[in-house]
């Protein structure tokens, strides 16, 4: 029998998953030298199996991400808006875990595509997880969680062919003003960053604050590079390895130069967001910087690669409905969307125990009277000789019981607020996508509209006119000059 030179060097003895000791890993037992495998192969058929079942669904979108561990430092205390343990005292240090993606290509796609950059932050606070599942942009494409399949469907490749479809991402677009403002950012030189370390990431949604006093505030959050925007044209993204952004964040931390964000928030009280021009809960709009100015309030260091992409990164399960007290939603209609689409999109794609998995599970104790269901290998410790049943009388005996300290105070409502279907698609479309496109530099200007030639005259005729309307009514030049570069694409 040959021995293969290097068995048994090893001081760790390889087991099968029972953890017994396996003997041989090269070859299968087979009847004679030169017969078949036979039935009593187990470890065979186990190592066979479980490679069977290795992949989990990918995420639906944002399949492609990197993520690593950090520190978010307070350096301004929140304790005026809001009881949220870790916002209250300046150099207090968080936990966080960051994820970055792409969001319509799959797990394999390039890092390098004209997209929207995720930026998921969950902090494992002493109050339970926080994410803050945001993006790099401001603002989104829709401000109805109605539009959002269609939408992702548009942007994603054509059903039939497997390929990119301009007509069907500007068909959506045409047919949807309200992303008019989005696209922009896409289109514009931010389109596609030179890597993760050199994007912001925005809550995009207002999310609110409340205090001691239950006193509420409507919160936009920012997070603003270090390092400085850096992004590439398309030519350049071209000609980068598909994998390049992946690469770039786990060489700079592996070589501690530590990517960090200036962390800020824009407040607006209640009184302020009831007479404000704009409505404060459309995804599609920014609040002004010249109305609410940035406030900072603490840096976000990114330190420590994860060890094990698929039980960290690709487990990972962001959720906005993981709010903390102190931390609440408000009613931006593409918020309360999410609230329900994440943790049924983690059920699907992680089980129904995701938050036991260590890179989800909250660094704070977990009591409840949830039980079993698969992989629930880190029930409570009380879950089995405890109460399964709420309310009882065992509080004496450490059965959790509610905490009416942390009741989150009433949102505010319209007035007399009837149920019914409100139509809003035309909830002024233009003027921050023609503000955007004012502030942009000669460069820049060209290089939107360059950008949005590509795709658009590719699309139908009736989509080009529908767009033009759409680009004259943001800012006269920016349609003059898109319809200049569709006919030169064209001719
Ligand atoms: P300001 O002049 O105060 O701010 C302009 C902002 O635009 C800066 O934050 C700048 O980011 C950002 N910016 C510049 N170029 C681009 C681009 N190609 N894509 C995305 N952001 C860009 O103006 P306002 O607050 O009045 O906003 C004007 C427009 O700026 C808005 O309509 C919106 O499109 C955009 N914007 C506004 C933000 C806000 O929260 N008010 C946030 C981000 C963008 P930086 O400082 O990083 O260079
Ligand atoms: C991922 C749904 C809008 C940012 C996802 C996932 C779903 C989803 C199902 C995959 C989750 C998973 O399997 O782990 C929706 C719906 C939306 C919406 C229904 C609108 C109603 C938005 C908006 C933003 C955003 C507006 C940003 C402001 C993200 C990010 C991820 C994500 C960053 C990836 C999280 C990660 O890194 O794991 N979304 N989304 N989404 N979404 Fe959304």
């Amino acid at each position: 029998m040959s021995k293969c030179p290097f068995s048994g060097a090893s001081s760790t003895p390889l087991t099968a998953s029972n953890g017994a000791p396996v003997a041989n890993d090269n070859q299968s037992r087979t009847a004679g030298a030169r017969g078949p495998v036979t039935f009593d192969n187990h470890y065979l058929f186990e190592k066979l199996a479980h490679f069977n079942r290795e992949r989990i669904p990918e995420r639906v979108v944002h399949a492609r991400g990197s993520a690593a561990y950090g520190t978010f430092t307070l350096t301004k205390s929140l304790a005026d808006y809001t009881i949220a343990d870790f916002l209250q005292t300046p150099s207090q240090q968080t936990d966080i875990f960051l994820r970055f993606s792409t969001v319509g290509g799959g797990q394999d796609s390039s890092d390098y595509a004209r997209d929207p950059r995720g930026f998921a932050v969950k902090f494992y606070t002493k109050q339970g997880n926080w994410d803050m599942v945001g993006n790099n942009t401001p603002v989104f494409f829709l401000r109805d969680g109605i539009k959002f399949p269609d939408f992702i469907h548009s942007q994603k490749k054509n059903p039939r062919t497997n390929l990119p479809d301009p007509q069907a991402i500007y068909e959506f677009w045409a047919n949807n003003p309200q992303s008019l403002h989005q696209s922009t950012i896409l289109m514009s030189d931010r389109g596609i960053p030179l890597s993760y370390r050199f994007v912001n990431g925005y809550s995009s949604h207002t999310l609110s604050f409340w205090n001691k006093d239950g006193e509420r505030f409507w919160v936009k959050w920012h997070f603003k590079t270090n390092q400085g925007i850096k992004t590439l044209t398309n030519e350049q993204a071209a000609t980068m390895p598909a994998f390049g952004a992946q690469q770039d964040l786990v060489e700079s931390i592996d070589k501690e130069d530590f990517p960090s964000w200036t962390v800020n928030v824009q407040i607006m009280t209640e009184e302020e967001g009831r007479n404000y021009k704009i409505n404060p809960f459309d995804l599609t709009k920014v609040w002004p910087h010249s109305d609410f100015p940035l406030i900072e309030v603490g840096q976000l260091e990114l330190n420590r690669n994860v060890d094990n992409y698929f039980a960290e990164t690709e487990q990972a399960a962001f959720a906005p409905s993981n709010l903390v007290p102190g931390i609440g939603a408000s009613p931006d209609r593409m918020l309360q969307a999410r609230l329900l689409a994440y943790q049924d999109a983690h059920r699907y794609r992680v089980g129904a125990n995701y938050n036991q998995v260590p890179v989800n599970a909250p660094r704070c104790p977990v009591n409840n009277y949830q039980r079993d269901g698969a992989f629930a290998g880190l029930n409570p410790a009380l879950a089995g000789a405890g109460a399964n049943f709420y309310p009882n009388n065992r509080a004496q005996e450490g059965e959790p019981a509610e905490v009416p300290a942390v009741a989150e105070p009433p949102m505010p409502l319209e007035q007399d607020a009837w149920l019914d279907i409100y139509d809003n698609r035309d909830d002024d479309n233009f003027s921050q996508a023609g503000d955007l496109y004012r502030i942009m530099n000669e460069d820049q200007k060209c290089q939107l509209v360059s950008n949005i030639a590509d795709g658009l005259s590719q699309a139908s005729q009736d989509v080009q006119e529908a767009m033009f309307a759409q680009y004259d009514q943001a800012d006269e030049d920016y349609g003059k000059r898109v319809r200049q570069a569709v006919a030169a694409r064209i001719s």
